[in-house]
C-alpha cells in the first residue's frame, strides 16, 4: 500500500481477510483472526474500534498509519474516522514505544507531593542534564529490551496515594525521586519489579494485547491487589458505624432507556 494509500482514506475500508492486506503490511492471519474475534463481540462493528487500536498497538508499539488502515478495513471506516479517534485518546501512541511506559502523575496532588520533581529527575535520569527526555521521548531504541518511553500524566485516579506513577499502567504507589530512579533502573536492567496492586508487571506491547484482546489472561491480568486500606477507609468506617446512604423513594418514575438502534 502506498503511503498516499495510507493516509487518504476517503473511501471505506472493505478489507476484512488475510489475502487483502497489502504485502507490507506488519499485521498477519493471527492479527485479522484476533480482530474478527474482537469485531464478533459488538452488535455494531464499528464498537470494536478502541479495542482494534489497541491490537495494532500490540503489535508495533504505536497507532501507525498501517495501523490506522487496518482498523479502517477491518471495520469499513475511512481513515479519516479511525485517525479522527486514534488522536483523541492519549493511550494511542503516535510515536513508537518503549518497552515500558512510564507514565508519572503531575496532577495537582501529586505535583505538590512531589510528582513534578519525579517527572524532572526522570526527564534527566534516562535522557541528561543537557538534553532532558521530552513527554513521550524514549530512552534507547522503541521495542528493544530496556528501552523506556516516559510520559505525564493527569490524575491517574490514585490521589490517596499520591504522588504515584504506572509502567504500562500498573500502579507504583507513594513514589520519591529515589524509588522512581531505582525502578526505571531496575526496568533498563530487564526486571520488572512487582507492582504495589494489581496485574504482575509485563510490557508496553503486552499490555496493549490484554486491553485489545486479553481473552484468555483477563482473569490473571486483574487478579492481583486492587484495592488498598486507604481506599477502603470511607466505606469500612460506614460500615463500623452503621452509616448507609439514604434510601431510594418509592414510585420514582425514572425516565425510559433510549431504544437501541
Ligand atoms: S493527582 Fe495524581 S493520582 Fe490523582
Amino acid at each position: 500500500m502506498t503511503a498516499d494509500a495510507l493516509s487518504h482514506g476517503a473511501g471505506r475500508g472493505t478489507a476484512t481477510d488475510v489475502d487483502s492486506l497489502p504485502e507490507d503490511s506488519p499485521f498477519g492471519a493471527d492479527t485479522v483472526a484476533t480482530a474478527r474475534e474482537i469485531i464478533a463481540r459488538y452488535p455494531q462493528s464499528r464498537s470494536a474500534l478502541l479495542p482494534l487500536l489497541h491490537l495494532v498497538q500490540s503489535v508495533q508499539g504505536y497507532v501507525s498509519q498501517h495501523g490506522i488502515a487496518f482498523c479502517a478495513n477491518q471495520l469499513e471506516l475511512s481513515t479519516a474516522e479511525v485517525s479522527a479517534v486514534a488522536t483523541f485518546y492519549t493511550m494511542y501512541k503516535r510515536k513508537p514505544c518503549g518497552e515500558h511506559l512510564v507514565s508519572v502523575c503531575t496532577n495537582t496532588l501529586c505535583a505538590a507531593l512531589g510528582g513534578d520533581a519525579i517527572y524532572d529527575k526522570l526527564r534527566t535520569h534516562l535522557g541528561s542534564e543537557d538534553k532532558p527526555l521530552g513527554h513521550e521521548e524514549t530512552s534507547g531504541t522503541p521495542g528493544e529490551q530496556g528501552s523506556i518511553t516516559l510520559e505525564h500524566a493527569e490524575c491517574l485516579a490514585a490521589c490517596d496515594f499520591a504522588p504515584v506513577l504506572q509502567v504500562n499502567y500498573e500502579y507504583y504507589d507513594n513514589q520519591t525521586t529515589e524509588s522512581a530512579v531505582d525502578l526505571v533502573d531496575a526496568l533498563r536492567r530487564g526486571e520488572k519489579p512487582a507492582p504495589t496492586r494489581g496485574a504482575p508487571l509485563t510490557d508496553f506491547r503486552g499490555v496493549e494485547y490484554q486491553l485489545a484482546a486479553g481473552f484468555d489472561t483477563a482473569a490473571e491480568a486483574v487478579g492481583g491487589p486492587s484495592a488498598s486500606a486507604a481506599t477502603l477507609r470511607g466505606a469500612q468506617l460506614a460500615n463500623e458505624r452503621g452509616w448507609t446512604a439514604p434510601a431510594m423513594p418509592d414510585n420514582v418514575d425514572l425516565p425510559p432507556a433510549p431504544e437501541k438502534k
